[in-house]
């Protein structure tokens, strides 16, 4: 059997994943068109956007496919409804508690990755920085921003090692690009540094496979260092709010 009569009758797992995907926008009777970010690398962005299937209306607002968040979301609601598995920042915070830090680097440990888990991994300590930066104390989202470039420099004199697990992820060639390694140097030298740092040497992968984390631990340090709106996360006028309505509505027509 030559291959290309095998490709027609076993689709690949991209393919499978399409027509799954057709399928449901189908039921929707709502027109999807994905952002270009989505999409870019699959396919070729200066290239006009294939068509959405379907006639209806595009997409605008709550997308059924996913989990209806609150009118007023919290970030606790983020957490449940938009953000992937936290067991990592959960990890990390719980090894900062343990450490006895005080509860800004706790806070900065729990809310480090949240751009991965939530909306983008490119620059994700940038986003991620962004997005908490008008809820929280400076410190805190000075130390997430730059947590991302200081991943990538050892600092042997606090037990901070180039991580094995970026050996693997990157390669052993691999250098940061000329901003990070900008950004490290600034860093570096600044006053928070340490908190900064402190994000590194609590950032671990895995820890005793026994131990429950809970984000329950962590609400009282929320509810004590996170300035949430009463509006709800994303239409408070603030100026990382659209940030968190484009995860509420990530596949917002306009
Ligand atoms: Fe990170
Ligand atoms: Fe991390």
């Amino acid at each position: 059997m030559s291959n290309q009569t095998a490709s027609r009758h076993e689709p690949t797992l991209s393919e499978r994943a399409d027509a799954l995907e057709h399928e449901m926008i189908a039921e929707l009777d709502r027109r999807v068109v994905k952002s270009v970010i989505y999409t870019s690398g699959d396919r070729d962005p200066t290239q006009a956007i294939p068509p959405p299937p379907g006639t209806g209306p595009f997409m605008m607002g709550d997308d059924p496919r996913l989990q209806k968040m609150p009118s007023k979301p919290t970030l606790i609601d983020f957490f449940k409804y938009r953000f992937g598995p936290a067991n990592h920042v959960l990890q990390s915070a719980t090894h900062a508690l343990k450490a006895g830090q005080n509860e800004k680097i706790v806070l900065a440990c729990l809310l480090h990755d949240i751009s991965v888990a939530g909306f983008i991994r490119g620059d994700h300590g940038y986003w991620g920085a962004q997005m908490i930066a008008p809820y929280v104390d400076e410190e805190v989202s000075w130390a997430i921003q730059y947590h991302q470039a200081l991943r990538f420099f050892a600092d042997e004199s606090v037990g901070y090692g180039y991580p094995d697990a970026y050996l693997r992820y990157f390669g052993k060639d691999y250098e940061p690009e000329p901003y990070i390694q900008r950004d490290y140097e600034y860093a570096r030298n600044h006053k928070w540094y340490m908190s900064s740092r402190s994000i590194t040497l609590h950032d671990i992968y895995s820890f005793d496979p026994n131990a429950v984390v809970s984000l329950d631990d962590f609400v009282d340090i929320i509810g004590r260092n996170f300035r949430q709106p009463k509006e709800g996360l994303g239409f408070d006028g603030s100026p990382s709010a659209h940030i968190w309505r484009a995860m509420i509505w990530p596949t917002k027509f306009l």
